[in-house]
């Protein structure tokens, strides 16, 4: 067993994903905490969603991620470390943490990473910053100096990040404000529409996990409980996979428009490799069946899934942190190797 503790750890809006170098595992929980009062911390991580929308008065449930972004420091200080405290016993000498980070992180999410991290045990660790189309690139095993010019998107829970690697640089990157909740939202609003029924969100989210299919059109349905918009009253309802695949397919259509104008905007040389290489797709949404077929149809460019699906950014965590030359990929949090051309 090696004595230095390393982490890799992709804090995401929905989820926190963290990969334990020395028991070689990767834990995934649900970025959330429940608060009983102002600070008694009730529940974490998929014990926090257990009670999501079903919140007693006295609670509070906390996603402190929003965006993609930092949005609460002390809330995601206490989700991390109550998290790390389940991969392991100790520390270790010296603990080596790597992040997964935004591209055009600004100073003070710098710090407020550094500040997060350095709490409590790891008060002494080390952290490193790794940018999340890198990471992604090598979970892809993708030959990122030699790439001509590859796409990358990332549908997550709050955006989809889109980026074109060139040569080991990110020539273009950009975050669209759609991804899984989008999608959950868009299914809500569809079997209000369909079946006179508002359902809660998390509903739609398990509608979405189990009928939603962007290959074919299954003729499945769910029974699900909700309030007749009409009465005002509980009721239960029978919802089709078809309904939802819908739903789903309408907010797809979203990201591939927003996808396209991108492609149009860039150098036609890059296009046309792009068009050889194809674009990477990767995040929790991309397992919804049939999604690269989808995409590959709506814009018209070869597109290739992930096996790694949301477990992607930490899957490339994994390989620079067990690849000592993938390292230089990974940077301090005072310095920026690469980016941006
Ligand atoms: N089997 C599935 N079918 C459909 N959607 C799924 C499935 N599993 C997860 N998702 C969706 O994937 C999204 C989460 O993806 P992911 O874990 O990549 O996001 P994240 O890393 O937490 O967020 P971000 O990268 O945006 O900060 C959620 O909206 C979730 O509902
Ligand atoms: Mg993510």
């Amino acid at each position: 067993m090696k004595l230095r503790h390393v982490y890799g750890i992709d804090m995401g809006t929905g989820s926190v994903k963290i990969y334990d170098r020395n028991n070689n595992s990767i834990i995934k929980e649900y970025n959330m905490i429940a608060l009983r009062g102002k600070d008694n911390v009730f529940a974490v991580g998929n014990d926090a969603y257990d009670i999501f929308e079903k919140t007693p008065e006295n609670m509070e449930l906390i996603t402190p991620m929003s965006g993609g972004r930092i949005q609460n420091v002390l809330m995601m200080e206490a989700v991390l470390h109550l998290l790390l405290r389940k991969t392991g016993r100790f520390a270790g000498y010296s603990p080596l943490l790597y992040f997964s980070v935004p591209l055009d992180m600004t100073e003070l999410e710098r710090r407020a990473y550094v500040s997060i991290a350095q709490k409590g045990r790891f008060k002494r660790s080390r952290v490193l910053f790794v940018e999340k189309p890198f990471a992604d690139a090598f979970a892809l095993g993708l030959p990122v100096e030699d790439v001509e010019g590859t796409m990358l998107v990332n549908l997550g829970a709050q955006n989809t990040e889109i980026s074109i690697l060139c040569k080991g640089q990110i020539i273009i990157n950009r975050t669209i404000d759609i991804g899984g909740d989008r999608l959950n939202a868009a299914v809500v609003s569809g079997v209000r529409k369909k079946n006179s029924l508002t359902i809660s969100q998390r509903c739609a989210h398990r509608l979405k996990i189990t009928l939603a299919d962007l290959a074919k059109d299954p003729v499945e349905g769910c029974k699900v409980a909700g309030i007749d918009t009409e009465s005002g009253l509980p009721r239960d309802g029978i919802i089709s996979s078809y309904t939802v695949s819908s739903c789903v397919r309408e907010v797809v259509s979203e990201i591939a428009l927003e996808i396209r104008r991108l492609l149009e905007r860039i150098p036609p040389q890059i296009q046309a490799v792009l068009q050889k290489e194809g674009i990477w797709i990767s995040g929790g949404c991309t397992r919804i069946p049939g999604m690269d077929r989808c995409l590959e149809g709506m814009l018209d460019y070869p597109v290739h899934l992930s096996e790694h699906f949301e477990f992607t950014t930490i899957q490339g965590l994994k390989e620079i942190i067990d690849h000592k030359e993938l390292r230089e990929y990974a940077f301090a949090p005072q310095r920026r190797k690469y980016g941006m051309l």
